[in-house]
């Protein structure tokens, strides 16, 4: 028998939407990009709400928040949850927030129920989990599983020239950078609590999804260089169009993605900047982002191969340069034996139906499974739809999955 916890539905959705009045689109979309005005003001929001719970909080030189719940043998290596509150522009308001809202009710309602932890919980809100600002995905994971560097980190710029040295010292975050990288074991286990952000809870009639993998993502940067001019002056023949030969490329990235024969294979060009961006002027450079996935890293890698290979020949065909700059190419990885077969565990005793399956977005679980035992909790998604301003699932999904989380956490800190 579980013991008794009470998730205040009511609570987490109040919450959610006062978190959501915290963006820089109209509603119901929300933009919230690191570092902006209105990140700041969010992270003030769940700071405070942090602190009203009487927890402490601590925060490193990139802006990680950790929100901790000493136990009572503190310490023993802490078991820990979270996500992110950063939206990329025009998001739902359910996306990395429910597993920041739901995380910290799972701790207030543990307390709340009178649970004593051994291990200390902490919820971590990670900073950057968009790649928006800097390119980057999963930035505060990435650097706390020591995948990127003080230096690399340091020298990310954004699109205005920015690094991101500068942004976070004037965000006030001054900390050394050394003092991000956790060790491995530095947690007992990470336990992520995220919407689907896909169809297939809501296709099968089931209330949990737990996650057995997640899928590997790569992102290229390419930038390809031709010849401007006068849109009436220049002829067709001595063309050598920047933005004809990506839109050729663009297709091929489709082709490749849609060959391997795997269901699991995408590829998306969702960013495309052409200079000099005149009706009467010939693009002479363009730029465009590749998002590559895939659960099976050898598939990925093939793609990332022959997506280089088409763009080279391409190039050629059309007489254009090209520059390709691979930003990450990260493994996929596998859900710790010990949070799965918790939250399978909790999940049968509290009688929710669920499935066990693939993330095919990524999430700060992909880099805290370098530092510990790492799993993810997913609730429905309506019509599967995530990145985009009609995101929803309801209270009531919310709610189961926050109570799995609370009795997981409890679980694996007893
Ligand atoms: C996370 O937002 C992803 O793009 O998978
Ligand atoms: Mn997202
Ligand atoms: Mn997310």
């Amino acid at each position: 028998m579980l013991p008794p916890i009470h998730i205040q539905e009511d609570r987490i959705t109040n919450e959610l939407d006062r978190l959501a009045t915290y963006s820089d689109a109209p509603a119901p979309a929300v933009t919230r990009v690191l570092f902006t005005r209105t990140d700041m003001a969010a992270r003030a929001f769940m700071r405070q709400l942090a602190r009203e719970a009487n927890f402490r909080i601590r925060e490193d030189g990139l802006g990680n928040i950790f929100v901790r719940w000493e136990g009572s043998e503190p310490e023993l290596p802490a078991v820990a949850t979270g996500s992110h509150i950063d939206a990329i522009p025009f998001a739902g308001r359910y996306d990395g927030t429910v597993g920041v809202v739901g995380g910290l009710e799972a701790l207030r309602a543990l307390k709340e129920s009178g649970f004593q932890p051994k291990r200390s919980l902490e919820l971590i809100i990670f900073t950057s989990e968009e790649p928006t600002r800097f390119g980057l995905g999963c930035l505060g994971s990435r650097a706390m599983a020591g995948t990127l560097s003080p230096d690399q980190l340091m020298q990310l710029t954004d699109s205005e020239g920015q690094t991101l040295e500068q942004v976070r010292r004037e965000a006030g975050y001054i900390e050394n950078l050394d003092e991000v990288k956790l060790s491995t074991g530095h947690y007992h286990a990470f336990l992520e609590l995220h919407i689907e952000q896909g169809p297939r809870l809501e296709a099968g009639n089931l209330q949990i999804g737990i996650v057995s993998a997640i899928a590997a993502p790569a992102t290229l940067r390419v930038e390809i260089r031709g010849d401007g001019g006068h849109a009436g002056a220049v002829l067709m023949p001595r063309r050598r169009d920047a933005l004809t030969a990506a839109s050729e490329m663009i297709l091929a990235i489709e082709k490749i993605a849609q060959t391997t024969g795997r269901e699991d294979s995408v590829a998306t060009v969702g960013l495309v900047n052409v200079y000099p961006g005149a009706v009467n002027s010939i693009p002479s450079k363009v730029y465009f982002e590749i998002d590559i996935r895939d659960t099976d890293l050898i598939t990925r890698d093939k793609m990332v191969t022959d997506i280089q290979q088409a763009i080279k020949e391409i190039a050629q065909a059309r007489r254009v340069s090209r520059q390709i700059d691979i930003l990450n190419a990260d493994d996929p990885c596998t859900a710790g034996e010990i949070v799965v077969s918790a939250a399978v565990s909790t999940t049968h005793q509290l009688a929710y139906s669920f499935k066990k399956l693939v993330s095919r977005a990524y999430h700060d679980a992909l880099f805290m499974s370098q530092i510990c035992p790492s799993g993810m909790i997913f609730v429905p998604s309506q019509n599967g739809y995530s990145h985009r301003p009609e995101e929803y699932t309801s209270p009531q999904d919310i709610a189961r999955g926050v109570t799995v989380l609370a009795h997981t956490l409890a679980r694996l800190a007893s």
